[in-house]
């Protein structure tokens, strides 16, 4: 299946790694005037080099999204000045550590990054959305971890739970807006977030016979594109404080 994004206009943040930027690359793929943004620059600028050699064009944006300044600073962009249509809402961090090890230092930065950040991120694209009286579709990307928490990430699933029900309450408010607001929860996926968090897990991104995930093998980024798309396009117009699941049936083993 194909999608046809031309015409609208996207953000999506933590676009220079993983999942983010695999969603950034299908969304401008197929026709989104996209605006990619990170705190890592330097991957931004190298994804953006990629894209033009095969005459795709992308904005990129440097933004902490713990940081309510630069979060306004993005939604300034000159490629919203006709509005916009997609939120893909993807930066994110987590490391694995006991509660009683965790300093507060680290409790904040999670708080600050997964949590605050996200609500920045939706109050300025709802103000966005709405200002020009266009609908919209934002995705949060949450985990399954906000629907059943792991050892040694109890912060990290705080925040991810705390994440889908900031989208559901939002979905409530702005949906006589026209605006949709709905959650895509990755299973494992080879990024770095979950080969630095949990090393032991890279060795399930191949397929491997040991491996608790029933459809056989960690998920890559590129998988969970076809949702995120899904999500944003017009075939999921009345879905809205959903969360979607993708993840090769790991939830159903634990
Ligand atoms: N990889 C997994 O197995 C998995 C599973 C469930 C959920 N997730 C979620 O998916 C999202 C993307 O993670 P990923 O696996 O692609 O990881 P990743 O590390 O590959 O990408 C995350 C990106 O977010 C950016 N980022 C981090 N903090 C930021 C900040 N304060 N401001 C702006 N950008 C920031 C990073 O620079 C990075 O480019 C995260 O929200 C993560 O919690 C990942």
């Amino acid at each position: 299946m194909t999608f046809d994004f031309s015409g609208k206009t996207a953000i999506v943040t933590g676009a220079a790694s993983g999942i983010g930027r695999a969603i950034a690359i299908g969304l401008a793929k197929a026709g989104a005037h996209v605006v990619a943004s990170d705190v890592h620059v330097d991957n931004l600028l190298q994804l953006k080099q990629e894209l033009m050699n095969e005459q795709v064009c992308i904005d990129i944006q440097a933004c902490d999204v713990s940081e309510q300044q630069e979060v306004q600073d993005m939604f300034s962009h000159p490629a919203l000045a006709k509005g916009l249509d997609i939120l893909i809402h993807s930066a994110g961090i987590t490391f694995a550590k006991h509660v009683t090890e965790t300093s507060i230092n680290e409790y904040r930065s999670l708080i600050e990054t997964n949590l605050s950040g996200t609500f920045y991120c939706l109050q300025h694209a709802v103000s966005r959305m709405k200002e020009h009286g266009a609908s919209g579709s934002i995705i949060v990307v949450s985990s399954i971890n906000a629907h059943r928490p792991l050892p040694d990430q109890a912060v990290y699933s705080s925040t991810k739970a705390a994440i889908e029900s900031l989208a559901q309450s939002l979905a409530v408010e702005v949906a006589p807006w026209g605006i949709r607001v709905n959650c895509l929860a990755p299973g494992a996926v080879n990024t770095p977030l979950l080969r630095d968090a949990m090393p032991p897990a890279a060795e399930l991104s191949k397929k491997s016979p040991g491996t608790p995930i029933p459809i056989g093998y960690m998920g890559e980024p590129e998988d969970m594109v076809g949702t995120a798309m899904f999500l944003a396009s017009p075939l999921s117009s009345y879905m809205t404080g959903a969360s979607l699941v993708v993840d090769g049936g790991l939830l159903l083993q634990r």
